[in-house]
């Protein structure tokens, strides 16, 4: 095991993990410890397969998710009195974290209960489309905006399932004082402060720094706006006056049901959660074909084919995901001492490309996935504390790729595309992106 804290210091603004990791990796061997300042824990870097498996399955009945800090203080000391103990997912730890895990399971993860969302999504997914080809030829707007339209892609579609209506944010006139516009800057705030004041070093714990002062503001304007929609969405479910089948309520509508409490705070974070998430993985894939046309006509081929099973569609999601993690790092907080030894992590075959059909490769071919260790790819965590949006998510994104690679053939003009990391990966304009209508 080798230590530096040095190391820390290759953390700051315009950070791309993968390059950091890529860097500590070959300075310092396959498992590097950063030490925690300003009250902070130590963290542990497992390169090794083996390593990564041997701590997340020392905790499959409890897992321990560290991060989220301000968040947590926010919840359990200045929102006290309203949540009353309840902290929803992200922040909540053990017997407290289980309990609302368990409760919320079967609404989100349910893939029969998640599919009925699809005609609204297609809505949704085809007004995204639509605003594409009106702005299609003026590039100066799509190079800075894409981010804009496509988290309002996200937006509205994660707002469908968790409330059951439209906000609207994709509308022609909507203007900037839209709530939806606010919490699609609160979402990214978050994930910039608290990059800032949870990664890099920072005093938060001691003295309230602006950065943290900042966050506050932000979790109180997204924790009004919010509780505002879920408001809404309860009071059209009151006013409805009769019940519905299961399969076709929304996520507030069936924890309602179970617990008032648990169902504000789930819908709460699905409205922080679910955006820059989805979108980002969205525009990876739209990226990952634009610089490939060849596989871009392979996927438009099986768009467009009768067979209902599009597993290429599915690879190349997966694919995207497998590249470009949207969460950097898989964290757990340890619990006991693990015992792990270093040594390097073998590259898979061709892991820095995009090859989707790595997939769908059978065992023979060099290529096949299972080659590698599912362990080195986890994009949306592990076992029982891995993400509950999932099956949404995914769906959200096949749809939209579906309808945008059927209308239009998208090229990328410019350098690469850079990734910068809060916390989660973002993308940086200037998205370089062109449209062409082939329809
Ligand atoms: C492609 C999009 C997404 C990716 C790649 C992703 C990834 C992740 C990852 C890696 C984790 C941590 C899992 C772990 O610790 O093992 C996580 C947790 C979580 N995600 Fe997602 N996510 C996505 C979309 C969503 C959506 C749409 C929602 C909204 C429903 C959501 C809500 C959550 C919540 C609430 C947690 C905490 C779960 C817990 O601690 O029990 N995510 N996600």
């Amino acid at each position: 095991m080798i230590m530096r804290n040095k190391a820390l210091r290759q953390f700051g603004p315009g950070v791309n993990i993968f390059d950091m990791m890529s860097t500590l990796h070959e300075k310092y061997g396959s498992i590097v410890k950063l030490q925690g300042v300003f009250a902070r824990s130590d963290l542990v870097i497992l390169y090794e397969p083996e390593h990564i498996d041997q701590v997340f399955r020392s905790q499959e009945a409890n897992p321990l998710r560290p991060g989220f800090q301000t968040l947590e203080y926010y919840r359990e000391v200045i929102k006290k009195g309203s949540l009353d103990g309840i902290y929803g997912l992200t922040t909540a730890q053990g017997e407290k974290w289980r309990d609302f895990r368990t409760k919320v399971n079967p609404a989100l993860l349910k893939l029969k209960l998640v599919k009925v969302y699809a005609p609204p999504l297609e809505e949704i997914a085809q007004d995204l489309v639509q605003r594409i080809r009106r702005y299609k030829d003026d590039t100066k707007y799509l190079e800075k905006n894409f981010d804009l339209e496509i988290t309002k892609w996200s937006l509205e579609s994660v707002a469908y399932v968790a409330l059951g209506s439209r906000l609207g944010c994709l509308g022609d006139d909507v203007t900037k004082d839209h709530p939806g516009f606010t919490l699609l800057q609160c979402s990214k705030d978050i994930m910039d402060l608290a990059f800032k004041l949870e990664f890099l070093p920072s005093m938060w714990k001691y003295i309230a720094t602006p950065a943290y002062k900042k966050i506050i503001r932000t979790y109180d304007k997204q924790w009004e706006i919010s509780t505002k929609y879920i408001e809404e969405a309860r009071k059209r479910i009151n006013e409805r006056g009769y019940d519905i089948p299961e399969e076709e309520k929304s996520v507030v509508e069936r924890l309602l049901a179970i617990d008032e409490k648990v169902a504000i705070l789930m819908a709460n974070e699905m409205l922080f959660a679910g955006i820059d998430t989805v979108s980002f993985v969205a525009t990876s894939i739209i990226y990952n074909l634009a610089r490939h046309p060849e596989k871009q006509q392979k996927l438009r081929e099986e768009i467009r084919s009768p067979d209902t099973h599009k597993r290429y569609l599915r690879a190349c999601l997966k694919e995207a995901l497998r590249m470009w993690h949207v969460i950097p790092s898989n964290l757990r907080r340890t619990d006991r001492d693990h015992y792990v030894a270093g040594y390097h992590i073998p590259a898979g075959p061709r892991a820095k490309e995009f090859i989707p059909e790595r997939w769908l490769a059978d065992k023979n071919d060099p290529l096949y996935y299972g080659n590698a260790p599912a362990i080195v790819t986890l994009p949306f965590g592990f076992g029982i504390r891995s993400c509950i949006g999932r099956r949404i998510a995914e769906l959200e994104i096949e749809t939209l790729i579906k309808k945008l690679f059927d209308e239009f053939e998208v090229t990328w003009e410019g350098p690469p595309i850079k990734v910068v990391t809060k916390v989660g990966n973002t993308f940086v304009e200037p998205y370089n992106f062109r449209f062409k209508s082939i329809k």
